[in-house]
């Protein structure tokens, strides 16, 4: 499954839900979001046939997302269902706060691993971006996710002047532990959050703070179409990447299709392109017929994003998205 610039799809990011228990500053909006209406969300057996579609058409990792997926009621059920089809990778994306008794039945059902969102080893600044939550609680699922073998964990934190200070504390967590933590550049997705530029931090000021207090980075290979940048320190079990998703952007080798919570197959974050899949499998559409679709929709994947010289299609959310 290629698009006209010759890029080949082999990831899926899955959101299952677009709720969410927290409001981060950078995703979501204060005054909230509308849930979708029950009836406009895909069911549990039309997500698995979208993705089956999806596998045969040459996705080979899934990456569940929200909203927050564990709020989705039969996500068990689900990650059991995923994981007995042909994957190099089936992972999750969680901010961590229900993940504490989540993560041994995950485990058993099949997921390989987990990305928590942690954005501050502070517990009033954590609160204040995430607009309420618990550290103590998210610290927990991470504990839990790491016991029940949800691993190599990875770490998310988008980084603001904000959260600037913390940088240093999370990237020693990588000297410690065989984690990953990521440093992901702010993105104005949505015309519904849209911080000043000036709140955001390039992840090569980040870096420079980083190696300031810590030492010297030195490069890793990851995954090819990994949207970050690894390093780690010399002789460190843990890995530090960089998303510079604006000042240095990763389009080029993006290998990612998202499909959201109610069944919409976006084939870029930056733009409102994209298929309706419900509507067609309401009406029966064979699979000949999908699959057809779905090419032909994957062929005008958008060439990349220009981010802050565009303006994002209104009443989209980030948390919608799943990131
Ligand atoms: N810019 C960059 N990253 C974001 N995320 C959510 N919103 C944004 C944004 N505006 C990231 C969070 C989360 C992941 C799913 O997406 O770090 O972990
Ligand atoms: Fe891919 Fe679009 Fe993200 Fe660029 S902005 S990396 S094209 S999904």
């Amino acid at each position: 499954m290629r698009d006209k610039f010759g890029r080949e799809m082999k990831t899926l990011r899955l959101s299952v839900t677009d709720r969410c228990d927290l409001k981060c500053r950078y995703c979501m909006p204060e005054e909230g979001v509308a849930w979708l209406g029950k009836s406009e969300l895909l069911t549990l057996e039309e997500k698995i046939r979208m993705v089956e579609t999806l596998v045969e058409l040459g996705i080979d990792r899934v990456k569940i997302t929200g909203g927050e997926p564990l709020l989705y009621p039969r996500l068990a059920e689900l990650v059991e269902r995923l994981s007995r089809l042909s994957l190099n990778d089936l992972s999750l994306t969680t901010n961590g706060t229900r993940l504490e008794p989540l993560a041994r039945p995950l485990k058993k059902a099949g997921l390989k691993r987990v990305t928590v969102s942690v954005d501050s080893l502070d517990g009033e600044r954590f609160k204040a971006i995430t607009r309420g939550g618990s550290l103590k609680k998210v610290w927990k699922g991470l504990m839990a996710a790491e016991e029940a073998g949800l691993t190599p964990l990875k770490i998310n934190c988008v980084v603001l002047k904000e959260n600037q200070e913390d940088v240093v504390e999370l990237a020693r967590l990588t000297l410690e532990h065989p984690w990953e933590i990521r440093f992901i550049e702010y993105m104005p997705v949505t015309a519904s959050v849209r911080l000043e530029r000036s709140e955001g931090v390039p992840p090569r000021e980040v870096r420079r703070t980083i190696e300031e207090a810590l030492g010297a980075l030195e490069p890793v290979a990851s995954y090819a179409h990994a949207p970050s940048t690894d390093y780690r320190f010399p002789k460190a079990p843990g890995k530090i990447g960089f998303i510079s998703s604006v000042s240095d952007s990763f389009c080029s080798r993006c290998d990612r299709l998202r499909l959201s919570a109610d069944g919409f197959l976006k084939l870029c974050m930056a733009h409102a392109d994209g298929l309706a899949l419900k509507p067609l499998l309401q009406e029966g559409a064979p699979p000949e017929v999908l699959k057809e679709r779905i090419l032909g929709a994957v062929y005008h994947k958008p060439e990349g994003h220009a981010f802050w010289f565009t303006t994002p299609a209104p009443g989209e959310a980030m948390s919608r998205i799943g990131g």
